[in-house]
Order: C-alpha cells, then sequence, then structure tokens
C-alpha cells in the first residue's frame, strides 16, 4: 500500500512516500532559518510559510518516489499535537487532495510517528526488525517528553509526561541564555563533549525524588537563570561546563525516570524517538541503562528520523490502514493542538 503522508505540526513541512514500513520519499522543508531570530517557532510565521511551500513539498515527495497522486493508495495526515495554524495546513492539503483524487485518509498523532520512526526502513527495506510487544517509548522533542507503554500496534498507554517544558525546549532555553542559538540541541550536545561531558556544576535534576513517572524542566531552567544571573563574569568563559552540565541534569533526569518506568513496568525493551534522541551522548547513557537491565534499545536509524517528519506518520498510516483506521467523513477532520496519544483515532 502506498501511502502519501503529510506533516505540518511544528516548524518542518514534511511529505513523504512510504509503503509499509518502507521510506520510498521523504522530503522535508525546515523552517528553522525563519524562526532562528525570534528564539522559538512563531506560529503565523509558520502558517505562511507552510501555505507557501506544500504545493513544492508534495511534488517533490512524489518525484523522488518516482510516482504520482494516481498512484498513492492512500493519504495520511497528523491531526496533533502541535500548532493549531500549523496543523490546519497540513490537514487542508490532505483534505484537497483526498477529494481530487478520490483516496481515503488516515488521520495520525504526531507522537505516534515518533514512536513508529524506531521502525522506519530505507528503500530497500533495512533494517530488519520485528515487532517484541510490549515496549516503552520514551519521547523527547522540543514539544514533549513522555514515557509511553507501547502495547501493541496503535494502542498506547502513557505512563508519564512533562507537566511544564519538554526536554528538548529546556535544551533549547538554556542555549538561548548561552546565546548559543535555536534550536540549541545539538549546540549543547557538541560544546559539552568538548568538556567530556563533564558536570561541574551539579544543577538541580527535577521530580526525581518524586514517586512519579512525570517530568518537570521548568525548575531546571529557573536555577540556571539565576546561577547565569549572580555568575555573569563567569559565563563567558565556562560556556561549555555550564551547557555540559545543564545537558547532564536534563539527561540524568530522564535516565532516572526512564529506570523507573522500566522498574514498575518490567519491560526492558525501550523505543526512543524525537529530535532529543539523536544525541549520541544520551545514546550511549541509554543504552548502558538497558544494558544494566538485560534489555535493549532502538533509536531512530536515520537521523532524519528523529525530528519532524512525513515518513514516520506514513509508517503509522500503515498500521492503521490495517486496523481499517480511516476517516469516515472528511469534513469532520480538525485539528487537535492537545492530541494525546490515549485518545487517538
Ligand atoms: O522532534 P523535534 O524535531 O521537533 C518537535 O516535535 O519538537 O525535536 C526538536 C528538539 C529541539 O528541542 C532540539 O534542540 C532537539 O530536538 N535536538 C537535540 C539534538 N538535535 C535536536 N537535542 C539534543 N541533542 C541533539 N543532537
Ligand atoms: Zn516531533
Amino acid at each position: 500500500m502506498l501511502i502519501l503522508a503529510i506533516d505540518t505540526s511544528c516548524d518542518e513541512t514534511a511529505v513523504a512516500v512510504t509503503s509499509g514500513r518502507r521510506i520510498i520519499s521523504n522530503v522535508i522543508y525546515s523552517q528553522s532559518l525563519l524562526h532562528k531570530k525570534w528564539g522559538g517557532v512563531v506560529p503565523s510565521l509558520a502558517k505562511r510559510a507552510h501555505e507557501e511551500r506544500i504545493d513544492w513539498v508534495v511534488d517533490e515527495s512524489l518525484k523522488k518516489a518516482k510516482t504520482a497522486m494516481g498512484k498513492i493508495d492512500a493519504v495520511s495526515v497528523t491531526y496533533g499535537p502541535g500548532l493549531a495554524m500549523a496543523l490546519e495546513v497540513g490537514i487542508n492539503k490532505a483534505k484537497e487532495l483526498s477529494m481530487k483524487y478520490n483516496k481515503k485518509i488516515i488521520p495520525v498523532n504526531h507522537m505516534e510517528g515518533h514512536i513508529y520512526s524506531c521502525f522506519g526502513q530505507n528503500r530497500n527495506g533495512n533494517p530488519k526488525l520485528s515487532f517484541n510487544f510490549p515496549y516503552l517509548a520514551l519521547l523527547i522533542s522540543g514539544g514533549h517528553t513522555e514515557l509511553v507503554l507501547f502495547k501493541n500496534h496503535i494502542y498506547y498507554e502513557i505512563l508519564g509526561s512533562t507537566i511544564d517544558d519538554a526536554a528538548g525546549e529546556a535544551l533549547d532555553k538554556a542555549a538561548k541564555m548561552l546565546d548559543l542559538g535555536y534550536p540549541g540541541g545539538e549546540v549543547i550536545e557538541s560544546l559539552a563533549s568538548e568538556v567530556n561531558n563533564k558536570d561541574l556544576y551539579n544543577f538541580p535534576r527535577p521530580m526525581i525524588k518524586k514517586d512519579t513517572l512525570n517530568f518537570s524542566f521548568s525548575g531546571l531552567k529557573t536555577s540556571f537563570y539565576y546561577f547565569l544571573k549572580k555568575e555573569n563574569k563567569e559565563k563567558a568563559e565556562k560556556v561549555k561546563e555550564l551547557a555540559s552540565s545543564f545537558q547532564e541534569a536534563v539527561f540524568d533526569t530522564l535516565l532516572f525516570k526512564t529506570k523507573k518506568a522500566i522498574e514498575l513496568t518490567k519491560i526492558n525493551r525501550l523505543l526512543v524517538g524525537g529530535g532529543v534522541s539523536a544525541n549520541l551522548y544520551l545514546r550511549r547513557k541509554i543504552r548502558k541503562l538497558v544494558g544494566d537491565y538485560k534489555g535493549s534499545v532502538i533509536f531512530p536509524s536515520f537521523k532524519y528520523l528523529t525530528g519532524d517528519n512525513a515518513a514516520m506518520i506514513g509508517i503509522v498510516a500503515s498500521y492503521k490502514a490495517k486496523k481499517d483506521i480511516f476517516v469516515k467523513d472528511i469534513n469532520k477532520l480538525e485539528r487537535v493542538p492537545r492530541l494525546k496519544l490515549s485518545d487517538s483515532y
């Protein structure tokens, strides 16, 4: 089944053509340069940029897949969570294509996409991983931080999530305070590695004493802010150590809660997705953790599958199609900016 998938949930205009887990084409038109000078995503700018680019991205994706709309079996689209104004552009495009070419629409939750991104394959069907349910999924992106019990295809239970900032958002905010630009996760990773990921300042590890799998990063951000204010002189000299210590506090917290989730659920098979999962230092830490529990971990096999993309949406859609999950009345398909994994279609 050939699927054309669309994701415009945040600041990437993304369209892919997929067949099952195989990614035939994957086109991402990033807006990050557009939002850079504002230090974060501006919804109205995102909407306009999506509108200007979506047709080109759809055409490019079909062209790269050497196919055409006539040969596509279904259209899938992210309908939440994300920025309302941005989601709308993708949904409208999906509806337009669905009507014009008489294709069914498969609705997908963006976070389901980040889970299934771990199983993405190239067009030759590699890597050949098989599913071995249940899994614990750690989803770490700029908008979300969640621990999810992935029981079976399209069947999830949220075990914990952030009560304020997401892990990636915390890294982005710290980078902003250090004048490192936006987004900040990747810069922080490379600065931290230059000082061997040293934890010089030992910033607070939020919520690790609380008996819950929820996360919180806003206290850490505040303490970082006041520390920088107080130590203004030191800041200029110790940017790498500051970045590294902040990253360590975020990752320690992620690791601590993941460990707790493994112990509570007795599940030692992990999936890790979302932009922050691109971080190689974090990957090493997680591999070590699952090793301690004789478990295993799967990260997205290709870097483009860690951040936002539409291929992961197409992959989910293929499993939804098997369960006959299609939009019944396309006029009723609407964006759900705060969509939860537990209330998916
Ligand atoms: O999944 P994603 O592309 O978009 C959202 O759905 O939010 O995640 C973006 C986040 C940003 O916060 C960015 O700083 C972070 O992922 N990120 C990283 C790395 N690359 C991207 N964080 C840590 N290390 C990285 N290498
Ligand atoms: Zn995302």
